[in-house]
């Protein structure tokens, strides 16, 4: 039994879509319900639904064999796992964005808002540049329109959030899209098994 965590919400729909072309078949997984774990013998599959933001963790602990995120959110995560694939889509980027008419001050720490604290702070360490983190959970665009930070660092998909609110990129910090990664264990005992579904999945994209 292959046991894979999916993010819930869209992209979840979409990585299921692609798995039940490789024969991961689990119907169940399409009713309408509140349920979060989808099982089918038939397939040898274990389907579990996690907020997107958890998936490296069910994966890096052995709660799950495999699982599908974000580059963006498993780089925030720092977790230690096998990245096996690059499915191509869920494409966007991290990149630093603040107001039009923004001047920086570079006798002063930066204020930065952000959902990812940590590639945040890699980011700015790499280039030696001292900063002020303010740690939000959404609606990052909001920070420096109401001067709570001097720019954001955050996920930037159409760039239609951005114009609407009169910011714009500055920097991109890091390329993102969905990846299929597995527990390091689970990758050796179960290797024969995962390696099948990667060549397939890689067949099929
Ligand atoms: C994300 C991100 C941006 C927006 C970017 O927000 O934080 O706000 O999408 O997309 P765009 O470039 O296509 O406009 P999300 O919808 O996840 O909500 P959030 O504000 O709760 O983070």
């Amino acid at each position: 039994m292959l046991n894979i965590a999916l993010p819930k919400g869209r992209l979840g729909d979409k990585v299921y879509k692609l798995f039940a072309q490789i024969n991961y078949v689990c119907p169940e997984m399409l009713e309408d319900n509140r349920k979060l774990v989808f099982e089918s013998k038939e397939s040898g599959v274990r389907y579990m639904l996690v907020k997107p933001s958890d998936v490296a963790i069910y994966v890096e602990k052995g709660a799950v064999d495999i699982g599908v995120v974000g580059r963006d959110v498993l780089l925030e995560s720092e977790a230690d796992v096998y990245e096996l694939l690059d499915l191509g889509f869920g494409k966007c980027r991290l990149a630093v964005a603040g107001k039009k008419d923004f001047v920086e001050d570079k006798s002063l720490p930066l204020r930065v808002a952000t959902k990812y604290p940590n590639v945040t702070q890699a980011y700015y360490s790499s280039q030696s540049r001292q900063i002020d983190i303010i740690k939000l959970n959404g609606s990052i665009e909001l920070a420096p329109i109401l001067g709570l930070s001097d720019v954001i660092v955050d996920i930037v998909e159409t760039g239609t959030t951005l114009k609407e609110n009169g910011l714009e990129v500055f920097e991109t910090v890091e390329e993102s899209s969905a990846r299929l990664i597995a527990n390091k264990s689970s990758y050796q005992f179960k290797k024969e098994e995962i390696e099948l579904a990667v060549s397939k999945l890689k067949e099929l994209l």
